[in-house]
């Protein structure tokens, strides 16, 4: 488990122990005399707080979930895009066997967090179709980028017209490359199927909406994607969340994101309180550690489950403002939780980590500001 330990320290200090570097002799536990070559030997001879210093690895750790946020070819309602940097330094604090998400989406939380293996699971055929005909080399970017460039050019011609007619072979042909096309180019990104299973999103009215640099990015996302999945052992299976859960194995770790109740309902997309509770029953029952995405409140709401159904559990908390979706409650700044069966910390903001020098294990930390006047709420390793 990773300890955080935040220095406060000032730049004389570490000079101080620069320059003393292996000077300063002391007795050692077995009371042979010995030279000061740590930081905690320094800190501790000069009396001051040890508590106060950051070993290395830590620091890394945290720059590490910090950096590269990566997004996949794929939007969708509810992307944890912008809780990725938590959720990757959660899961790096523990150890386990494979990761197991049942609520992949876009998979942009398991595609960051990239272990070595994992189970990607969704009960919407098209997206685990995607990703499996990436993984298959089915698709690959050179053959998206003719796709695009073909696609979009009778998109432009025909005045945006074009979109509801790969709309309408998609819903007969449910081809990945077309469900790619509609997914770019629709309504606010989002995927959303009628009653009777079809893609009813409209299209996103922009002059030349596949312009060349954004089909290059999108390539590109491909392309990672592809470099990501390539070298792992990634199972890609469209099933119900039960089945996936059933699936896990006792060192596993499971991300669990489901559709937050009440707000998204879908032809592969509903929620209700039965699934919540039965959720909840599984991942509590199996013993494995796991990961919960939920909501926790707005201006107007309380997610009331959090003190019923998931209580007895830690929970963290984190603001996030919704960009996807038509309606004006979606829209609004939304305070996110994650809920584990462990014990478990957010990282620090990059902005806050100041490192002192390459030489030492050390931060400096006297900008961190405190808990109250940062945006982001802490309620870390609350048991509620
Ligand atoms: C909130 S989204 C997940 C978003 C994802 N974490 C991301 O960041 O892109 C919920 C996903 O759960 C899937 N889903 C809904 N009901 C399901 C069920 N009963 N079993 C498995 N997946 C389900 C939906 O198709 C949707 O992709």
């Amino acid at each position: 488990m990773l300890e955080r330990r935040w220095a406060n320290v000032g730049e004389e200090w570490f000079d101080d122990y620069w320059i003393n570097y292996k000077r300063i002799t002391v007795k050692g536990k077995d009371e042979n005399i010995k030279k000061i070559s740590s930081l905690e030997e320094f800190v501790k001879y000069r009396k001051g707080d040890v508590s106060k210093i950051v070993k290395r690895k830590s620091v890394k750790k945290i720059e590490d979930c910090m950096n590269n946020v990566f997004i996949p070819p794929i939007k969708c309602q509810g992307i944890k895009s912008k809780l990725i940097t938590d959720i990757k330094f959660i899961a790096s604090n523990v150890s386990y066997e494979k990761w197991v998400e049942p609520f992949m989406g876009s998979g942009v939380v398991g595609f960051n967090v990239r272990p070595d293996k994992a189970i990607f699971a969704d009960s919407n055929p098209y997206l685990i179709q995607f990703y499996t005909d990436i993984q298959t080399n089915k698709i690959t970017p050179n053959i998206v980028l003719n796709y695009l460039k073909e696609e979009g050019t009778k998109l432009l011609k025909t005045d945006g017209e074009h979109y509801y007619v790969i709309r309408e072979r998609f819903n007969k042909e449910h081809n990945s490359l077309d469900f790619l096309f509609l997914n770019r180019s629709c309504f606010n990104g989002m995927i959303r199927f009628n009653s009777k299973g079809d893609f009813n999103v409209p299209f996103c009215r922009k002059p030349n909406r596949f312009a060349q640099a954004y089909i290059t990015k999108i390539v590109n996302q491909i392309s990672n994607i592809q470099e990501i999945i390539r070298f792992k052992k990634y199972t890609f299976k469209c099933q119900s969340f039960e089945q996936t859960i059933k699936e896990a194995n006792k060192d596993d770790l499971i991300y669990c994101d489901p559709p937050y109740i009440g707000r998204h309902v879908d032809y592969f997309d509903s929620w209700n309180e039965e699934q919540e509770i039965l959720l909840h029953n599984m991942l509590t029952a199996s013993g494995i550690k796991f990961i919960l995405s939920t909501w926790h409140s707005n201006k107007y709401r309380y997610n009331k489950y959090l003190d019923t159904l998931w209580n007895n559990l830690y929970v963290l908390t984190k603001e996030h403002f919704y960009h996807i979706g038509g309606s004006e409650e979606n829209r609004n700044s939304m305070l996110e939780a994650l809920v584990t069966n462990f014990p478990a910390q957010l990282p620090e903001k990059k902005s806050n980590i100041i490192r002192q020098g390459s030489l030492f294990d050390f931060i400096e930390n006297s900008h961190l500001p405190s808990v109250s006047s940062t945006k982001e709420k802490r309620i870390t390793g609350v048991k509620r």
